[in-house]
């Protein structure tokens, strides 16, 4: 029978009449007052299920299966009937099963088979005050869901704290019903100043004190993790109690039945070690004190690593009242808080979503399969940062999981039935191609957590002889930390033995953690074959190390340093611990770092790669292109095929065919930026040029076009067609090249526009220049200057004038002994108004000459 006693059935009635009147309810009561017990209940005793399943989504695997389990008991039904649950890698439903506790995940897995979900009468989002990534995106499908395709779908947001307006109004102004929870006065106690103990000491000192004040009650201890669980309850073992208690961990990887002692009645006095499952998902009676560690696991995305991390962080202020709460559900109780009250303040006031600190790739991997081609079109409830999305959708597509267009791929479905991040999952699908699924999961596991191996100083001579004992190859890194890890194994995590070979024995243990869970993932959806060894041929590993790390592929600039050019436009440098000898690898880790006091990129975990493999794993990341380039030394142009990947240059070779108007082009180019000289491009060739430009720009009537830079160096080009040497280039006619740039009959105009000299007397020529300086449009063009004696020049009876009579002439007017006196464009204005004043001093100076 449901426990009536407890607070929600308060709002039974108004729970089953908005249900029946909507769709949509948004529930807010405080934890322990019944919502993941018993509004399942009220919904299936009230048929609103229309027979169908009532699907419970719990982000926790402990909540999932205790609660199911609750349930059962309080229907009297053996679990696994009416009442079930299904978690990862456990599954306790059955056809018959009306009231089913899931995680996000599975009912995700649900969407992809059945996208109606047919057989699905109603969801209810538990602890949704948690913000989990998986928790928004499955209310953001179902909402679609219930708009698009299944209007019946009932739809229930339950939390304990969540300031519920915001996901009311995501739901068009769902119902909003809440629950005044009743909840006694704890005290809080909190640390007198900063303890530099570890937090498992702290917290037992805590307990001993609650114990010796005489306080009844059980203890709930709030640590990060099993380790600090672990830690702490061998602190408790060894403190002097004053009485007999029964010490009980409460987390995730414990088996069910572990799990279940938190909750059974006890003889003595429980005190539970728990994680953050018990701040609001699972409630244990019974506890009247809390010590809080005020730590807890967050994931969070490494951005340089590019991988998801758990990073132990402080909690919110919101988090800490949830925690002190757990110990006033049935009596006044007390909070020991270990840390300061002013470093309280200090504290973010709540917990930020996860979607907003998290990587998206696995998501977005998902939204595609769900036929969502672009994730920021999707509609969520807080929307994650735009580049933090366009970050994942082009990792996609780097991994080859979506096309181009968005679109899934056959890789991408492979990689959907394997939960982790995209880069593990690639890496996995292609392990199983080559049979190494093991060494691949290993490494998978060796790049999630911290460094393995301590990073030797330059002269610790002591921990790189350690280390080189591990080093067996120069393919990898990965080798030396697999035989790292592998002798931690042996010495089952010895922690001292570890510490003498460098080796972080806590990562050790967590990595074979992390591998085991993989392991166990590949062989559910039959990714290993049988007698398949860690070690397996050996391109089998770098080739599923490249396919999971594509967009960190690295190419040395040269044999004689570290320095790295990376995709993207990226450089680094490899860490020089590393046994990479190779041209070409791929690195799983890239990190920022000061290196002699500059920012740079630091590469480590490099495994050599071979260029044919990049073209089998990913040729839609390949391009090649002939390119044209003068090569300086040789004074000579080449043609090279560059092969890029992902825009990195990571081949080269010299091609023997040249393209004649390509190599013309680069010669060309040469000369402009001043590489080579050119003796044929002499005075007529550039008075060519000045007198075109000068038609162009004094007469654009005529439709000369001009000859400025780019059109110089295509008639260069035109002139160097087919060369390859600068010797050849240098030999080459340039005229007939420089011609070409006019219409034949514009060239045949040209002498008579702009003679190179103009006649001056009946047996004398005077010769023209022409200014060679490109002068900008819209600026008046200078015209041609020549040099005459003004004695020569009495006789003129109008200025000479070029271009049509448009442009005159610049006369630099000479004394009888060549001396210069002035410039005139207009002659015989200069005569009646400058030569008087010079007339008397030239006539004295010069006597036997004319001066008129
Ligand atoms: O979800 P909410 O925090 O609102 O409460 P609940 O999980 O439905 O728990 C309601 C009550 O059921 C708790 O106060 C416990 O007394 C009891 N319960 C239990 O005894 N054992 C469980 N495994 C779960 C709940
Ligand atoms: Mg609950």
């Amino acid at each position: 029978m449901p426990n009536f006693s407890l607070p929600i059935w308060r709002l039974h009635a108004r729970i089953l009449e908005t249900l029946t009147a909507s769709s949509r309810l948004a529930l807010v009561a405080a934890t322990g007052s019944g919502k993941s017990t018993q509004v399942p209940q009220m919904i299936l005793d009230a048929g609103l299920n229309s027979g169908k399943r009532i699907v419970v989504l719990q982000p926790r695997r402990v909540a999932a299966r205790t609660v199911a389990a609750r349930v059962a008991w309080e229907r009297n039904v053996p679990l696994g009937a009416e009442v079930g649950y299904q978690v990862r890698f456990d599954d306790l439903l059955s056809s018959a099963s009306r009231i089913c506790f899931v995680t996000e995940g599975i009912l995700l897995r649900w969407l992809q088979s059945d996208p109606h979900l047919s057989d699905v009468g109603a969801i209810l989002f538990d602890e949704f005050h948690e913000r989990n990534l998986l928790s928004d995106v499955a209310l953001g499908l179902v909402r679609r869901l219930q708009e698009n395709l299944r209007p019946d779908l009932k739809l229930v947001v339950m939390s304990a704290t969540l300031d519920a307006e915001p996901v009311a109004r995501f739901l068009d102004n769902a119902q909003i019903l809440s629950s005044e929870g009743r909840t006694f006065p704890v005290s809080i106690r909190w640390a007198e100043y900063g303890d530099e103990r570890p937090i498992s000491e702290q917290a037992a000192d805590s307990v001993e004190r609650i114990i010796h004040s005489g306080d009844t009650g059980d203890i709930l201890v709030f640590m990060p993790g099993m380790g600090e669980i672990n830690a702490t309850i061998n602190a408790l073992r060894s403190a002097s109690l004053a009485e007999r208690c029964a010490f009980i961990p409460l987390h995730g990887d414990l088996a069910p039945e572990d799990q279940d002692r938190a909750f059974q009645a006890s003889p003595v006095r429980k005190i539970i070690v728990a994680t953050n499952v018990a701040e609001t998902s699972v409630t244990v009676d019974g506890v009247c004190h809390v010590v809080d560690s005020g730590l807890a696991r967050i994931a969070r995305y490494d951005a340089d690593r590019g991988i998801q991390t758990l990073a132990l962080e402080e909690i919110s202020r919101a988090s800490a009242d949830q925690r002190s709460g757990r110990a006033g559900r049935t009596a006044p109780g007390t909070c020991w808080r270990l840390w300061t009250e002013s470093g309280h303040l200090n504290r973010l006031p709540r917990n930020t979503p996860e979607i907003q600190r998290a990587d998206l790739a696995e998501v977005v991997l998902l939204l595609h399969s769900l036929g969502i081609p672009r994730a920021l079109d999707f509609e969520w409830l807080d929307a994650p940062d735009r580049p933090a999305v366009e970050r994942a959708e082009n990792l996609l597509r780097m991994l080859g999981a979506i096309s181009a267009e968005g679109h899934l791929t056959g890789v991408g479905r492979q990689m959907l039935h394997l939960p982790m991040h995209p880069r593990y999952s690639r890496m996995l699908v292609e392990a199983a191609r080559h049979r190494c699924v093991p060494a691949a999961a290993l490494c998978a596991a060796l790049t999630s957590g911290r460094d393995l191996l301590v990073r030797p100083g330059r002269d610790d001579v002591h921990l790189k002889d350690a280390r080189e004992l591990f080093e067996g190859s120069a393919v990898s890194d990965f080798h030396t930390l697999m035989r790292a890890h592998q002798f931690a194994r042996n010495c089952n995590f010895d922690p001292g033995q570890c510490r003498r070979y460098g080796i972080r024995f806590e990562t050790a243990r967590q990595v074979e953690d992390t591998y085991r869970q993989i392991i166990s993932v590949a062989e559910r959806h039959g990714l290993i074959s049988s007698g398949e060894q860690l070690s397996g041929d050996s391109d089998a590993l770098p080739r599923s190390l490249l396919a999971g790390f594509p967009d960190q592929l690295a190419v040395r600039k040269d044999s004689g340093t570290l320095d790295c050019s990376i995709v993207g436009s990226r450089t680094g440098v490899l860490a020089r611990e590393s046994v990479v000898t190779a041209p070409l690898m791929v690195v799983a880790s890239l990190r920022e770092v000061d290196l002699r006091g500059n920012r740079s990129t630091l590469l480590t975990l490099a495994t050599a790669v071979q260029r044919p493999w990049l073209a089998e794993l990913f040729p839609q990341h390949i391009s090649t292109a002939v390119e044209h380039v003068f090569d300086r030394t040789h004074k000579r142009v080449a043609a090279i095929r560059r092969t890029r990947f992902l825009g990195l240059l990571v081949g080269e070779e010299y091609e023997r065919e040249i393209d004649p108007d390509a190599s013309g082009a680069v010669l060309a180019d040469a000369f402009a930026r001043g590489w080579f000289e050119l003796s044929k491009l002499d005075h007529d060739v550039k008075q060519f040029i000045a007198r075109v430009n000068l038609v162009a720009l004094a007469l654009p009537q005529l439709d000369f076009p001009r000859m400025d830079g780019t059109a110089l160096r295509l008639a260069m080009a035109r002139a160097f067609k087919g060369l390859t040497l600068v010797k050849e280039a240098q030999a080459a006619e340039l005229r007939p090249a420089f011609q070409r740039h006019l219409a034949p009959e514009q060239l045949g105009w040209l002498d008579e526009l702009v003679p190179t000299s103009i006649a001056w007397s009946e047996n004398r020529r005077v010769r023209l220049t022409y200014s060679e300086e490109i002068s900008e449009e819209g600026e008046a063009p200078g015209g041609p200057e020549a040099q005459v004696k003004l004695n020569d020049c009495w006789h003129l009876t109008a200025h000479p004038r070029v271009g049509e009579g448009a442009i005159p002439v610049k006369l630099w007017l000479q004394l009888p002994d060549g001396k210069r006196l002035e410039a005139t464009t207009d002659f015989l204005r200069w005569k009646v108004s400058d030569y008087p004043r010079h007339r008397s001093g030239l006539r004295a100076k010069y006597p036997g000459f004319v001066w008129p």
